[in-house]
């Protein structure tokens, strides 16, 4: 990279890239360059709040813009497969949202590309770089709570009226498993690690998918892990690791910086805050940081968030959906 900032792009100008292009504002290496909407328009509004030296109405023309070195690809999941490799084929590195593709034969596909083309490529998963889960992670490094038994978490929220036609359209990835529940999986692996038995229901929405989902992992050493996601009722969004010398607790919401620590040594008795260092921001600059470090590197893979990662990741999710029966076209 021979310019003194890295020159990002935004593909898709939707929710999530409102505030990842805010907290770009907090990576002083960074530089909002471009932005790619379908519509022009859209692209135009969006960059009266996020302003940027190239807006673009196809997300062709910000792929094939030669001033842009890594693009964010924050569109719906059903599209994150052909983005991304639409990107890739300008020989533009790649920061994916979550989940990276629809399905593990897809995020194959798209690590192989990026390999095959030495370019970086990376799941956005952003909670792995919040000071929160780095901490949780020094904590059970240094065997706070013992051995681990279990890993409980709830992650739900009733749907708005307003809220995004994605989250329940099979055609754009729709249902929880994969919009929330991909926390809950996410956290419960790199706690405990691949499952040796994974069981998984569901209670289907009208077009098919997934409006609850309840997944159990089992592990031959005798821990499990409880996964539930909803999108018609609240719940608590919180952790539970529970271990044979004490129990940490993530308070809500256990994947955001908002997130509290708190250490129990036995029933009764008081929390023991973890103190973790905040900052301002949404908290997707710790990931963007990240990504332009290893840019800086020349590196193609994150050290943090491996391409072996995304794809334990994504083929516990296949597994989960083949057992639970959520089904999408790409499959
Ligand atoms: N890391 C996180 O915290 C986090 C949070 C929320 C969401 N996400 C992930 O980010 C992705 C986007 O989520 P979001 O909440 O930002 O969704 P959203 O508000 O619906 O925005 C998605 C954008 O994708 C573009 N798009 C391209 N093809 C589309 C199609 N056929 N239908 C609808 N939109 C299309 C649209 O942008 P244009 O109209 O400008 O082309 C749209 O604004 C999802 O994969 C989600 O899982 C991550």
């Amino acid at each position: 990279m021979n310019h003194p900032k890295i020159r990002w792009g935004i593909m898709g100008c939707g929710r999530i890239a409102r505030k990842f292009a805010s907290d770009l504002q907090w990576v002083k290496d960074a530089e909002l360059a471009g932005v790619a909407s379908r519509s022009l328009q859209k692209a135009r509004e969006f960059s009266k709040d996020f302003p940027a030296r190239y807006i673009h109405g196809s997300y062709e023309e910000l792929a094939a813009n030669s001033e842009i070195d890594v693009i964010y690809v924050a569109t719906p999941h059903s599209h994150h497969y052909e983005n991304t490799l639409l990107c890739l084929r300008h020989n533009k590195a790649v920061l994916c949202e979550k989940p990276f593709a629809i399905n593990s034969r897809q995020a194959q596909k798209m690590i192989q590309v990026a390999r095959r083309k030495k370019l970086f490529l990376m799941e956005a998963v952003w909670t792995k770089f919040l000071p929160h889960y780095q901490k949780l992670q020094a904590l059970l490094k240094q065997n706070k709570i013992g051995d681990i038994k279990s890993v409980l978490i709830n992650f739900g929220f009733r749907l708005r009226p307003d809220a995004p036609a994605r989250l329940l359209d099979p055609a754009l990835g729709g249902g929880t498993l994969l919009d929330i529940g991909i926390y809950n999986v996410f956290m419960a692996l790199s706690i405990l690690g691949k499952p040796d038995k994974i069981e998984a229901s569901i209670a289907a929405s009208d077009k098919g998918i997934d409006e609850q989902c309840a997944v159990q992992f089992v592990y031959k050493n005798g821990a499990m892990a409880q996964l539930f996601s909803s999108f018609t009722t609240h719940l608590p969004i919180e952790a539970y690791i529970n271990g044979t010398k004490g129990n940490l607790k993530l308070t809500s919401r256990f994947y955001e910086p908002s997130c509290r620590i708190e250490l129990y040594r036995e029933p009764g008795e008081e929390a023991q805050a973890i103190p973790v260092k905040k900052e301002k921001g949404f908290g997707y600059q710790y990931e963007a940081r990240h990504v332009n470090e290893c840019l800086k590197k020349g590196l193609m893979e994150s050290p943090v968030m491996t391409h072996q990662d995304t794809l334990l990741l994504m083929k516990t999710l296949d597994t989960i959906r083949k057992t639970a029966g959520i089904a999408y076209a790409a499959d």
